[in-house]
């Protein structure tokens, strides 16, 4: 008996396996109790002969249960550690790491080349009054070139801006007509088009403005030229262009040569060799007037530039739209590292 068992858990390799050897031949119905029940039934000379014999028996089959048990267990740990294990010289998963915005790259440096000639940087609110964003600007009630910037309207005195020059009024305004006013403001600003890949109802100006005494055009000229050159490279060129805007007279509109592609089937510049990056001009006398400053004892200069074609011109993007739908393909080409 005791030998059948033994080779019993010998051959047995596995835990529940074993647990039905332990309750066959050790259990309440096993042969062991069995005879140990019956004992009674012996001679008191058999008894203690036998009792010892079924202990023994019991304790060596026992015992060997728990030894196969023993190595059972262990057998099961080691092969749960070894899928388990790691492999610490595995390079580690990349975690995803964001970064700034094209766009904001962009306003970044602008911003520094302004600076860098001594200009301030200045902030303005995006839902603006009517009367900054218009008639501070020389664009009184129905005017009809309010026209030229269809805007989303708030209430009837409040509206999301559509351009940054409210902010040129509003330094203005806080100067008190007794300073000279050197400063940028770039942000968002707001028009009712429809989306195409050249138009954005939300899209980014930089604005500009220099007012002093006998400030000029020729200002004007040179502070934009620096700006192309640094900006795009020594190679380029700017040309202004009589244009017309109801805060600055004259006005001019800039456009800088375009190196990025040439002739007919350029889309950027439409084979002119030319592209316009930004409106400005000598800020009007009724502009500086209604801010407080004297126009015969100060002059100024204005501009606002948009940061969205500056940036397709450098980088030859050719859909606005890709700057706002946030499909990171195209975002990351321009993550720096
Ligand atoms: N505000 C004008 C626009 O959005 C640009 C501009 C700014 C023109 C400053 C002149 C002076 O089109």
């Amino acid at each position: 008996l005791q030998q059948e068992a033994l080779a019993k858990v010998k051959e047995a390799t596995t835990l529940d396996e074993l647990q039905s050897i332990r309750v066959s031949y050790l259990g309440k119905k096993g042969p062991i109790t069995e005879v140990l029940r019956g004992m009674g039934k012996l001679s008191p000379e058999e008894r203690p002969v036998i009792g010892e014999l079924a202990n023994k028996v019991r304790e060596t089959i026992a015992n060997q249960l728990d030894e196969k048990k023993q190595q059972l267990e262990k057998l099961a740990l080691d092969k749960k550690l070894e899928a388990e294990t790691i492999d610490v010289t595995l390079p580690g998963r990349p975690v995803a790491v964001g970064g700034p915005h094209l766009l904001t790259h962009i306003v970044e440096e602008i911003e520094d080349l302004f600076i860098g000639m001594g200009f301030e940087v200045r902030e303005g609110p995006e839902v603006e009054t009517d009367y900054y964003n218009f008639e501070a600007l020389n664009l009184p009630k129905d005017h009809p070139a309010r026209d030229m910037q269809d805007s989303f309207y708030v209430t009837e005195e409040l509206l999301l801006r559509t351009h940054t020059s409210p902010v040129q009024a509003r330094t203005m305004g806080e100067y008190k007509g007794n300073k000279s006013v050197k400063m940028i403001c770039p942000g968002k600003v707001y028009r009712r088009d429809t989306d195409d890949a050249t138009h954005s109802h939300q899209f980014t100006q930089v604005e500009g403005l220099y007012v002093d005494k006998d400030v000029r055009m020729s200002d004007l000229k040179g502070v934009l030229n620096q700006f192309a050159k640094q900006f795009f490279g020594e190679e380029r060129e700017i040309r202004l262009r009589p244009s017309f805007f109801p805060f600055t007279e004259p006005s001019v509109e800039m456009d800088i040569s375009c190196k990025v592609c040439h002739g007919e089937g350029c889309s950027v510049c439409k084979g002119t060799g030319w592209i316009e990056i930004l409106g400005g001009g000598m800020v009007h006398p009724r502009v500086l007037e209604m801010a407080g400053y004297d126009p015969k004892e100060y002059s100024g200069f204005a501009f606002g530039m948009g940061p969205e074609r500056i940036a397709m011109l450098k980088y030859g993007v050719d859909d606005i739209r890709h700057f706002y739908t946030n499909d990171l393909r195209f975002l990351k080409q321009y993550h720096k590292a």
